[in-house]
């Protein structure tokens, strides 16, 4: 099985989307999974123009001579490609966005009809299943909303399916080094892992992991405390309030 994560943070192997990633594939690789990790943020991807060539012209590729050429067949011959994102204001990150938008090839200009009676283009391509990996930097798991929605709606516009959702508010945790050996950290690495384990084995997570993987990793109140010295330590450094 090949798993390919397509990593839309800015702040690529730096990251917290990138911790929670590393240890969902170090699961997943444990399983016998192929994985690897592109950091979109590294590649030459420029925003869709809108011309229609990839449908009307030359169907299936795109007018843009950029990085994109090489991403779409790595997608082709996935098994599973995984959106890995930050919430940037309370949606994807641009530079995943971008990359969606250029995901438009997969399509022709037909219309077909979803078993809802909705219409979508007519996917020409061989699409993997989807999975998302985000993490945010509010502590409450609702700042998800909006990627969960889009997420459904993206599996259904590429005639594909969900198989895998792990979300993470109040991820800034993940990175702090002085949490790096604290025992719920390492749990929730764990869980991570054994989701990366399961979705090889299973092709999917059991609701019970599912609903581990959710909770918070540290009590709420906490985590904004913390956040608030932060914040504050790092102002007091170029004397601001
Ligand atoms: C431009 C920008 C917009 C953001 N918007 C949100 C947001 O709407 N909600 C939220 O909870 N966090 C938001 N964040 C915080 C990030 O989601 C958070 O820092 C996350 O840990 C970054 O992940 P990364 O290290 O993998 O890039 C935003 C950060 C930036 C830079």
């Amino acid at each position: 099985m090949k798993i390919t994560v397509f990593n839309g943070s800015p702040r690529a192997e730096k990251g917290n989307t990138n911790i929670m990633v590393e240890a969902f594939l170090e699961g997943a690789r444990a399983s016998g999974a192929e994985a690897e990790t592109v950091f979109l943020t590294h590649k030459k991807i420029h925003p869709c123009v809108g011309c229609y060539t990839c449908w009307l012209k030359t169907p299936g590729k795109c007018a843009i001579q950029d990085d994109m050429a090489e991403l779409l067949p790595i997608m082709y011959a996935s098994d599973i490609v995984v959106f890995a994102t930050p919430v940037y204001v309370d949606n994807v990150s641009g530079i995943t966005k971008n990359f969606m938008d250029r995901m438009i090839p997969v399509a022709d200009p037909y219309f077909e009809k979803d078993a809802g009676g909705e219409c979508r283009h007519k996917i020409t391509s061989k699409v993997p299943k989807i999975m998302v990996i985000s993490n945010c930097g509010f502590p409450e798991q609702s700042h998800f909303q909006v990627l969960k929605l889009l997420f459904k709606r993206i599996a259904r516009n590429m005639s594909t399916e969900l198989i895998a959702e792990i979300y993470r508010g109040g991820g800034a945790i993940l990175s702090e080094k002085s949490f790096m050996l604290w025992f719920p950290l390492r749990h929730y690495k764990s869980l991570l892992r054994k989701a990366g384990g399961e979705v090889v084995k299973h092709g999917k997570i059991s609701a019970e992991l599912q609903e581990e993987l959710g909770k918070p990793i540290i009590p709420e109140a906490q985590y904004i405390k913390s956040a608030e010295m932060y914040f504050k330590k790092e102002l007091a450094k170029i004397g601001h309030k």
